[in-house]
Protein backbone atom coordinates (compact mmCIF):
# COMPACT_ATOMS: atom_id res chain seq x y z
CA UNK A 1 0.00 0.00 0.00
CA UNK A 2 1.38 3.81 -0.40
CA UNK A 3 -0.28 5.61 1.73
CA UNK A 4 -0.52 9.13 1.04
CA UNK A 5 -0.18 12.06 4.13
CA UNK A 6 -2.90 12.79 6.17
CA UNK A 7 -5.00 15.30 4.90
CA UNK A 8 -4.10 14.98 1.77
CA UNK A 9 -6.63 16.07 -0.69
CA UNK A 10 -8.74 13.76 -3.10
CA UNK A 11 -10.21 15.81 -5.71
CA UNK A 12 -12.34 15.87 -9.18
CA UNK A 13 -12.32 19.37 -11.16
CA UNK A 14 -13.99 20.99 -13.71
CA UNK A 15 -14.40 24.72 -15.78
CA UNK A 16 -17.41 26.35 -16.22
CA UNK A 17 -17.51 26.39 -20.06
CA UNK A 18 -16.99 22.57 -19.87
CA UNK A 19 -20.16 21.18 -17.38
CA UNK A 20 -22.59 24.38 -17.03
CA UNK A 21 -24.90 24.90 -19.82
CA UNK A 22 -27.09 27.41 -19.65
CA UNK A 23 -25.49 29.91 -21.79
CA UNK A 24 -28.07 32.28 -21.98
CA UNK A 25 -29.90 31.45 -18.88
CA UNK A 26 -30.19 34.19 -15.51
CA UNK A 27 -28.29 37.01 -17.02
CA UNK A 28 -25.03 35.08 -18.60
CA UNK A 29 -23.60 37.14 -21.27
CA UNK A 30 -21.64 35.98 -24.04
CA UNK A 31 -17.97 35.16 -23.52
CA UNK A 32 -14.78 34.11 -26.28
CA UNK A 33 -15.85 30.50 -26.65
CA UNK A 34 -19.56 31.20 -26.82
CA UNK A 35 -18.31 33.20 -30.52
CA UNK A 36 -15.65 31.26 -31.44
CA UNK A 37 -17.29 28.02 -31.03
CA UNK A 38 -20.61 29.31 -33.28
CA UNK A 39 -17.86 29.45 -35.80
CA UNK A 40 -17.89 26.98 -38.63
CA UNK A 41 -15.21 24.75 -38.38
CA UNK A 42 -13.79 25.52 -35.14
CA UNK A 43 -14.67 23.09 -33.02
CA UNK A 44 -15.27 19.09 -33.81
CA UNK A 45 -18.36 18.36 -35.18
CA UNK A 46 -19.66 22.07 -34.99
CA UNK A 47 -20.38 21.38 -30.79
CA UNK A 48 -20.66 24.68 -28.64
CA UNK A 49 -20.59 24.68 -24.56
CA UNK A 50 -24.94 25.78 -24.65
CA UNK A 51 -25.90 22.84 -22.97
CA UNK A 52 -22.53 21.14 -22.50
CA UNK A 53 -23.13 18.36 -18.87
CA UNK A 54 -26.22 20.55 -18.11
CA UNK A 55 -24.37 21.08 -14.65
CA UNK A 56 -26.08 24.33 -13.98
CA UNK A 57 -29.48 22.42 -13.62
CA UNK A 58 -28.13 19.65 -12.65
CA UNK A 59 -26.01 21.19 -9.21
CA UNK A 60 -28.37 18.78 -6.52
CA UNK A 61 -27.07 15.64 -8.25
CA UNK A 62 -23.49 16.25 -9.18
CA UNK A 63 -23.09 17.30 -5.26
CA UNK A 64 -24.84 13.66 -4.62
CA UNK A 65 -22.00 12.19 -7.20
CA UNK A 66 -19.09 13.70 -5.69
CA UNK A 67 -19.90 12.45 -2.31
CA UNK A 68 -20.77 9.30 -3.86
CA UNK A 69 -16.91 9.24 -5.00
CA UNK A 70 -15.74 10.08 -1.98
CA UNK A 71 -14.32 13.42 -2.66
CA UNK A 72 -13.04 15.83 -0.28
CA UNK A 73 -12.02 18.34 -2.73
CA UNK A 74 -13.34 20.08 -5.24
CA UNK A 75 -11.92 22.47 -8.34
CA UNK A 76 -14.55 24.56 -10.03
CA UNK A 77 -14.12 27.91 -12.16
CA UNK A 78 -16.52 31.02 -12.07
CA UNK A 79 -17.97 32.01 -15.34
CA UNK A 80 -17.24 36.15 -15.37
CA UNK A 81 -20.02 36.26 -17.89
CA UNK A 82 -22.37 34.82 -14.98
CA UNK A 83 -21.17 37.86 -12.75
CA UNK A 84 -20.70 40.87 -14.43
CA UNK A 85 -23.56 41.67 -17.02
CA UNK A 86 -22.64 43.36 -20.64
CA UNK A 87 -23.74 46.39 -18.46
CA UNK A 88 -20.77 46.02 -15.81
CA UNK A 89 -23.33 45.55 -13.63
CA UNK A 90 -23.59 42.42 -10.94
CA UNK A 91 -25.35 39.52 -11.35
CA UNK A 92 -27.26 38.57 -8.50
CA UNK A 93 -28.35 35.24 -10.40
CA UNK A 94 -24.90 34.20 -11.56
CA UNK A 95 -23.41 34.61 -7.90
CA UNK A 96 -26.52 32.60 -6.68
CA UNK A 97 -25.65 29.78 -8.63
CA UNK A 98 -21.87 29.43 -7.22
CA UNK A 99 -22.99 30.38 -3.84
CA UNK A 100 -25.54 27.69 -3.61
CA UNK A 101 -22.69 25.37 -5.26
CA UNK A 102 -20.23 26.15 -2.64
CA UNK A 103 -22.65 26.35 0.19
CA UNK A 104 -23.73 22.41 -0.78
CA UNK A 105 -19.80 21.29 -0.93
CA UNK A 106 -19.20 22.63 2.59
CA UNK A 107 -22.58 20.78 3.89
CA UNK A 108 -21.28 17.48 2.34
CA UNK A 109 -17.77 18.12 3.86
CA UNK A 110 -16.37 18.91 0.28
CA UNK A 111 -13.61 21.76 0.49
CA UNK A 112 -14.51 24.35 -2.80
CA UNK A 113 -11.06 25.18 -4.73
CA UNK A 114 -12.38 28.22 -6.61
CA UNK A 115 -10.39 28.78 -9.90
CA UNK A 116 -11.38 32.82 -11.12
CA UNK A 117 -10.79 32.20 -15.23
CA UNK A 118 -10.89 29.32 -17.11
CA UNK A 119 -10.37 30.87 -20.25
CA UNK A 120 -14.00 32.31 -20.94
CA UNK A 121 -13.30 36.12 -21.05
CA UNK A 122 -16.53 38.28 -21.70
CA UNK A 123 -16.62 38.80 -25.25
CA UNK A 124 -17.29 42.42 -24.69
CA UNK A 125 -13.71 42.37 -23.57
CA UNK A 126 -12.50 40.54 -26.46
CA UNK A 127 -13.91 43.33 -28.84
CA UNK A 128 -11.77 45.91 -26.93
CA UNK A 129 -8.76 43.78 -27.76
CA UNK A 130 -8.94 40.76 -25.36
CA UNK A 131 -6.21 39.72 -23.23
CA UNK A 132 -3.60 42.00 -25.97
CA UNK A 133 -5.12 45.20 -24.00
CA UNK A 134 -3.69 46.08 -20.77
CA UNK A 135 -6.99 47.11 -18.97
CA UNK A 136 -8.67 43.57 -19.55
CA UNK A 137 -5.96 42.98 -16.31
CA UNK A 138 -7.49 45.48 -14.61
CA UNK A 139 -10.92 44.54 -15.32
CA UNK A 140 -10.50 41.20 -14.25
CA UNK A 141 -9.09 42.28 -10.45
CA UNK A 142 -12.96 44.27 -10.53
CA UNK A 143 -14.60 40.98 -11.63
CA UNK A 144 -12.21 39.38 -8.37
CA UNK A 145 -13.44 41.85 -6.44
CA UNK A 146 -16.78 41.12 -6.64
CA UNK A 147 -16.56 37.31 -6.26
CA UNK A 148 -14.01 37.80 -3.61
CA UNK A 149 -16.95 39.93 -1.95
CA UNK A 150 -19.37 37.39 -2.12
CA UNK A 151 -17.62 34.36 -1.53
CA UNK A 152 -14.32 34.90 0.67
CA UNK A 153 -15.97 33.82 4.08
CA UNK A 154 -16.72 30.58 2.82
CA UNK A 155 -13.90 29.45 0.20
CA UNK A 156 -10.49 29.16 1.20
CA UNK A 157 -8.77 27.75 -1.82
CA UNK A 158 -8.76 30.46 -4.79
CA UNK A 159 -6.63 30.25 -7.62
CA UNK A 160 -6.76 33.20 -10.04
CA UNK A 161 -5.79 31.45 -13.85
CA UNK A 162 -5.88 28.13 -14.87
CA UNK A 163 -3.05 27.68 -17.67
CA UNK A 164 -2.42 30.87 -18.70
CA UNK A 165 -0.14 29.55 -21.39
CA UNK A 166 -2.81 28.20 -23.01
CA UNK A 167 -5.39 31.41 -22.59
CA UNK A 168 -2.47 33.63 -24.62
CA UNK A 169 -0.93 30.98 -26.93
CA UNK A 170 -3.31 28.75 -28.14
CA UNK A 171 -5.86 31.55 -28.12
CA UNK A 172 -3.95 34.32 -29.28
CA UNK A 173 -1.25 32.96 -31.29
CA UNK A 174 -2.18 29.46 -32.81
CA UNK A 175 -5.74 30.53 -32.87
CA UNK A 176 -7.14 26.94 -32.07
CA UNK A 177 -8.65 28.13 -28.87
CA UNK A 178 -11.37 31.14 -28.23
CA UNK A 179 -10.66 33.86 -29.34
CA UNK A 180 -8.84 32.35 -32.52
CA UNK A 181 -6.26 34.98 -33.45
CA UNK A 182 -3.32 33.94 -34.97
CA UNK A 183 -1.37 37.12 -34.18
CA UNK A 184 2.00 36.31 -32.42
CA UNK A 185 2.21 40.07 -31.36
CA UNK A 186 -0.68 39.94 -29.66
CA UNK A 187 0.11 36.89 -27.81
CA UNK A 188 2.80 37.96 -26.54
CA UNK A 189 1.13 41.30 -24.83
CA UNK A 190 -1.46 38.50 -23.85
CA UNK A 191 1.03 36.64 -21.82
CA UNK A 192 2.47 39.20 -19.47
CA UNK A 193 -1.32 40.46 -19.04
CA UNK A 194 -2.73 37.44 -17.90
CA UNK A 195 0.15 37.64 -15.48
CA UNK A 196 -0.50 41.05 -14.72
CA UNK A 197 -4.15 40.16 -14.08
CA UNK A 198 -3.21 37.52 -11.66
CA UNK A 199 -0.99 39.68 -9.95
CA UNK A 200 -3.87 42.66 -9.35
CA UNK A 201 -6.38 39.82 -8.36
CA UNK A 202 -3.68 38.43 -5.99
CA UNK A 203 -3.40 41.28 -4.00
CA UNK A 204 -7.37 41.27 -3.21
CA UNK A 205 -7.53 38.28 -2.35
CA UNK A 206 -4.82 38.04 -0.08
CA UNK A 207 -3.32 34.90 1.27
CA UNK A 208 -5.20 32.26 0.18
CA UNK A 209 -4.33 32.07 -3.72
CA UNK A 210 -2.88 29.78 -6.08
CA UNK A 211 -2.35 29.75 -9.71
CA UNK A 212 -2.46 26.93 -12.31
CA UNK A 213 0.02 26.14 -14.75
CA UNK A 214 0.21 23.21 -17.32
CA UNK A 215 3.95 22.53 -16.88
CA UNK A 216 6.48 19.35 -18.63
CA UNK A 217 9.29 18.25 -18.72
CA UNK A 218 11.09 18.60 -22.08
CA UNK A 219 13.38 16.39 -23.59
CA UNK A 220 15.82 17.09 -26.57
CA UNK A 221 15.32 14.45 -29.19
CA UNK A 222 18.87 14.14 -29.64
CA UNK A 223 20.38 15.60 -26.68
CA UNK A 224 23.98 15.38 -28.71
CA UNK A 225 22.49 17.76 -31.25
CA UNK A 226 22.22 21.85 -30.25
CA UNK A 227 19.64 22.34 -32.93
CA UNK A 228 17.60 19.87 -31.03
CA UNK A 229 18.82 21.44 -27.21
CA UNK A 230 18.14 24.63 -28.27
CA UNK A 231 14.75 23.92 -29.61
CA UNK A 232 14.28 22.17 -25.89
CA UNK A 233 15.61 25.43 -24.24
CA UNK A 234 13.05 27.28 -26.09
CA UNK A 235 10.24 25.55 -25.59
CA UNK A 236 10.85 24.87 -21.73
CA UNK A 237 11.20 28.60 -21.74
CA UNK A 238 7.40 29.32 -23.11
CA UNK A 239 5.70 26.21 -21.33
CA UNK A 240 7.33 26.34 -18.25
CA UNK A 241 9.93 29.34 -17.27
CA UNK A 242 7.87 32.26 -18.89
CA UNK A 243 5.00 31.45 -16.17
CA UNK A 244 7.00 30.00 -13.20
CA UNK A 245 9.72 32.22 -13.16
CA UNK A 246 8.09 35.84 -13.08
CA UNK A 247 5.72 34.38 -10.53
CA UNK A 248 8.02 32.44 -8.19
CA UNK A 249 11.08 34.55 -8.57
CA UNK A 250 10.21 38.13 -9.97
CA UNK A 251 11.95 38.30 -12.74
CA UNK A 252 11.15 36.76 -16.68
CA UNK A 253 13.72 34.49 -17.71
CA UNK A 254 16.47 36.48 -20.20
CA UNK A 255 16.70 33.37 -22.78
CA UNK A 256 12.78 33.75 -23.18
CA UNK A 257 13.30 37.52 -23.18
CA UNK A 258 15.56 37.25 -26.03
CA UNK A 259 13.12 34.93 -27.80
CA UNK A 260 10.19 37.44 -27.35
CA UNK A 261 12.02 40.25 -28.22
CA UNK A 262 10.93 40.21 -32.09
CA UNK A 263 7.23 40.65 -30.82
CA UNK A 264 7.81 43.41 -28.58
CA UNK A 265 7.47 41.48 -24.97
CA UNK A 266 8.94 44.00 -22.76
CA UNK A 267 7.63 46.93 -23.88
CA UNK A 268 4.50 45.48 -22.23
CA UNK A 269 6.15 45.29 -18.70
CA UNK A 270 5.67 48.66 -16.84
CA UNK A 271 7.72 49.50 -13.21
CA UNK A 272 6.03 47.64 -10.53
CA UNK A 273 4.20 44.77 -12.56
CA UNK A 274 6.89 42.19 -11.40
CA UNK A 275 6.45 43.04 -7.79
CA UNK A 276 2.73 42.52 -8.03
CA UNK A 277 3.07 39.51 -9.96
CA UNK A 278 5.62 37.67 -7.56
CA UNK A 279 3.25 38.49 -4.15
CA UNK A 280 3.83 35.19 -2.30
CA UNK A 281 1.02 32.32 -2.90
CA UNK A 282 -0.49 29.51 -0.80
CA UNK A 283 -0.01 27.16 -3.16
CA UNK A 284 0.98 26.15 -6.64
CA UNK A 285 -1.47 24.40 -8.96
CA UNK A 286 0.44 22.23 -11.29
CA UNK A 287 -1.57 20.53 -14.74
CA UNK A 288 0.08 17.49 -15.78
CA UNK A 289 -0.80 15.55 -19.03
CA UNK A 290 1.82 14.89 -20.62
CA UNK A 291 5.64 15.53 -21.89
CA UNK A 292 7.46 16.90 -24.37
CA UNK A 293 9.78 15.45 -27.14
CA UNK A 294 11.57 18.08 -29.52
CA UNK A 295 13.63 18.52 -32.45
CA UNK A 296 14.53 21.63 -34.00
CA UNK A 297 15.43 19.98 -37.57
CA UNK A 298 12.73 20.81 -39.69
CA UNK A 299 9.67 18.80 -40.35
CA UNK A 300 6.14 21.21 -38.88
CA UNK A 301 5.56 24.51 -37.86
CA UNK A 302 4.18 24.87 -34.05
CA UNK A 303 2.36 28.08 -34.16
CA UNK A 304 1.84 28.65 -30.07
CA UNK A 305 5.83 28.53 -29.64
CA UNK A 306 6.08 31.98 -30.33
CA UNK A 307 9.52 32.38 -31.08
CA UNK A 308 10.68 28.84 -32.21
CA UNK A 309 7.79 27.80 -34.72
CA UNK A 310 9.54 25.71 -35.71
CA UNK A 311 10.65 23.67 -32.81
CA UNK A 312 8.05 20.24 -33.03
CA UNK A 313 7.22 17.36 -30.86
CA UNK A 314 8.34 14.00 -31.85
CA UNK A 315 6.77 10.77 -31.22
CA UNK A 316 8.75 8.62 -28.06
CA UNK A 317 6.38 5.75 -29.16
CA UNK A 318 4.47 5.52 -26.14
CA UNK A 319 1.10 4.75 -25.74
CA UNK A 320 -0.89 7.71 -26.21
CA UNK A 321 -4.71 8.86 -25.00
CA UNK A 322 -7.29 9.27 -27.44
CA UNK A 323 -5.98 13.09 -27.15
CA UNK A 324 -2.74 11.64 -28.91
CA UNK A 325 -0.31 12.43 -25.85
CA UNK A 326 2.32 10.31 -24.74
CA UNK A 327 1.68 8.45 -21.21
CA UNK A 328 4.50 9.51 -19.51
CA UNK A 329 3.61 9.28 -16.03
CA UNK A 330 7.34 9.23 -14.26
CA UNK A 331 7.19 12.71 -16.36
CA UNK A 332 4.97 14.27 -13.59
CA UNK A 333 7.43 13.28 -11.12
CA UNK A 334 10.62 14.56 -13.21
CA UNK A 335 8.38 17.72 -13.20
CA UNK A 336 7.91 18.08 -9.11
CA UNK A 337 11.02 17.90 -8.41
CA UNK A 338 12.04 19.93 -10.33
CA UNK A 339 9.70 22.51 -8.66
CA UNK A 340 11.22 21.37 -5.55
CA UNK A 341 14.85 21.94 -7.07
CA UNK A 342 14.54 24.99 -8.87
CA UNK A 343 12.21 26.94 -7.11
CA UNK A 344 11.50 28.49 -4.10
CA UNK A 345 9.69 26.06 -2.23
CA UNK A 346 5.37 25.71 -1.70
CA UNK A 347 2.35 23.13 -0.72
CA UNK A 348 1.79 21.36 -4.75
CA UNK A 349 -1.43 20.84 -5.57
CA UNK A 350 -2.16 18.71 -8.79
CA UNK A 351 -4.74 21.18 -10.18
CA UNK A 352 -5.26 18.64 -13.32
CA UNK A 353 -4.68 14.82 -14.12
CA UNK A 354 -6.37 12.69 -16.45
CA UNK A 355 -7.10 11.30 -20.00
CA UNK A 356 -8.85 11.07 -22.51
CA UNK A 357 -10.10 6.94 -24.21
CA UNK A 358 -12.34 6.07 -26.29
CA UNK A 359 -15.40 4.52 -23.98
CA UNK A 360 -17.83 2.10 -24.39
CA UNK A 361 -20.67 1.51 -22.44
CA UNK A 362 -21.49 -2.06 -22.28
CA UNK A 363 -24.59 -3.04 -20.65
CA UNK A 364 -24.97 0.25 -19.12
CA UNK A 365 -21.01 0.32 -17.45
CA UNK A 366 -18.01 1.69 -18.79
CA UNK A 367 -15.22 -0.08 -18.19
CA UNK A 368 -12.78 2.12 -18.68
CA UNK A 369 -9.14 -0.01 -17.68
CA UNK A 370 -7.23 2.31 -19.27
CA UNK A 371 -8.23 5.14 -17.16
CA UNK A 372 -7.59 3.43 -14.31
CA UNK A 373 -4.23 2.94 -15.24
CA UNK A 374 -3.38 6.13 -15.83
CA UNK A 375 -4.84 7.24 -12.75
CA UNK A 376 -2.89 4.57 -11.06
CA UNK A 377 0.46 5.22 -12.54
CA UNK A 378 0.27 9.24 -12.19
CA UNK A 379 -0.53 8.91 -8.91
CA UNK A 380 1.77 6.55 -7.71
CA UNK A 381 4.44 9.12 -9.40
CA UNK A 382 2.80 11.83 -6.95
CA UNK A 383 3.29 9.28 -4.30
CA UNK A 384 7.39 8.89 -5.16
CA UNK A 385 7.68 12.91 -5.50
CA UNK A 386 6.23 12.83 -1.80
CA UNK A 387 8.59 10.27 -0.59
CA UNK A 388 11.31 12.45 -2.40
CA UNK A 389 10.32 15.26 -0.01
CA UNK A 390 8.30 17.37 -2.57
CA UNK A 391 4.97 18.90 -0.45
CA UNK A 392 2.13 17.66 -2.69
CA UNK A 393 -1.06 18.23 -0.93
CA UNK A 394 -3.81 17.34 -3.29
CA UNK A 395 -4.70 15.60 -6.45
CA UNK A 396 -7.62 16.67 -8.70
CA UNK A 397 -8.88 14.36 -11.33
CA UNK A 398 -9.77 15.55 -14.95
CA UNK A 399 -12.62 15.73 -15.13
CA UNK A 400 -15.84 14.75 -12.35
CA UNK A 401 -17.77 14.45 -15.66
CA UNK A 402 -17.07 13.93 -19.23
CA UNK A 403 -17.69 17.17 -20.87
CA UNK A 404 -16.90 20.18 -23.46
CA UNK A 405 -13.47 19.27 -24.26
CA UNK A 406 -12.92 22.71 -26.09
CA UNK A 407 -12.06 22.89 -30.05
CA UNK A 408 -12.70 18.89 -29.59
CA UNK A 409 -16.35 19.46 -28.15
CA UNK A 410 -18.22 16.23 -26.95
CA UNK A 411 -15.71 13.77 -29.04
CA UNK A 412 -13.36 13.59 -26.29
CA UNK A 413 -14.37 12.29 -22.72
CA UNK A 414 -12.16 12.59 -19.49
CA UNK A 415 -14.44 12.08 -17.00
CA UNK A 416 -14.32 9.97 -14.03
CA UNK A 417 -18.24 9.88 -14.58
CA UNK A 418 -19.81 9.32 -18.06
CA UNK A 419 -22.39 11.80 -18.83
CA UNK A 420 -25.14 10.56 -21.08
CA UNK A 421 -25.32 13.94 -23.85
CA UNK A 422 -29.04 12.78 -24.74
CA UNK A 423 -30.52 12.12 -20.66
CA UNK A 424 -27.68 13.63 -19.29
CA UNK A 425 -27.70 10.90 -16.76
CA UNK A 426 -24.44 10.16 -14.79
CA UNK A 427 -22.67 6.87 -14.36
CA UNK A 428 -19.44 6.51 -12.46
CA UNK A 429 -16.63 4.59 -14.66
CA UNK A 430 -14.93 1.99 -13.46
CA UNK A 431 -12.38 4.31 -13.07
CA UNK A 432 -14.70 6.91 -10.91
CA UNK A 433 -15.30 3.78 -8.43
CA UNK A 434 -11.52 2.94 -8.37
CA UNK A 435 -10.53 6.47 -7.31
CA UNK A 436 -13.17 6.52 -4.53
CA UNK A 437 -11.72 3.43 -3.21
CA UNK A 438 -8.26 5.30 -3.08
CA UNK A 439 -9.55 8.27 -1.60
CA UNK A 440 -11.58 6.43 0.71
CA UNK A 441 -8.33 4.58 2.00
CA UNK A 442 -6.09 7.42 1.23
CA UNK A 443 -3.88 4.83 -0.32
CA UNK A 444 -3.15 3.35 -3.42
CA UNK A 445 -3.30 -0.45 -3.33
CA UNK A 446 0.00 -2.36 -4.66
CA UNK A 447 -0.16 -2.55 -8.29
CA UNK A 448 -0.52 -5.79 -9.91
C1 LIG B 1 -6.43 21.33 -19.73
C2 LIG B 1 -7.58 22.23 -19.41
C3 LIG B 1 -8.87 21.52 -19.07
C4 LIG B 1 -9.07 20.30 -19.93
C5 LIG B 1 -7.84 19.43 -19.98
C6 LIG B 1 -7.98 18.18 -20.80
O1 LIG B 1 -5.51 21.99 -20.53
O2 LIG B 1 -7.26 23.08 -18.32
O3 LIG B 1 -9.92 22.45 -19.16
O4 LIG B 1 -9.54 20.65 -21.16
O5 LIG B 1 -6.76 20.18 -20.46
Amino acid sequence: MSVFPEGFLWGAATAAYQVEGAAAEDGRCESVWDVFSRQPGRVVNGDTGDVAANHYHLLDVDLALMSELNLNAYRFSVSWSRIIDDDGAINRKGLDFYERLVDGLLDRGIAPFLTLYHWDLPQRHEIRGGWAQRDTAQHFADYTQVVYDALHDRVNNWTTLNEPYCASLLGYAAGVHAPGRREPRAAAAAVHHLLLGHGLARSIIGDNVSVTFNLYPVDPVDPDDPIDVDAARRVDGLQNRLWLDPVLCGRYPDDVLADLAPLGFADHIRPGDLTLISAPLAALGVNYYTGHHVTGQPGGITPEWIGSEHAHNVSRGLPTTAMGWEELPDGLFRVLNRLHDEYPRLPIHITENGAAYDDTVVDGKIEDHARQRYFEQHLGAVHDAIQAGVDVRGYFAWSLLDNFEWAEGYAKRFGIAHVDFDTFARTPKLSGRWYATVAGANALPEQG
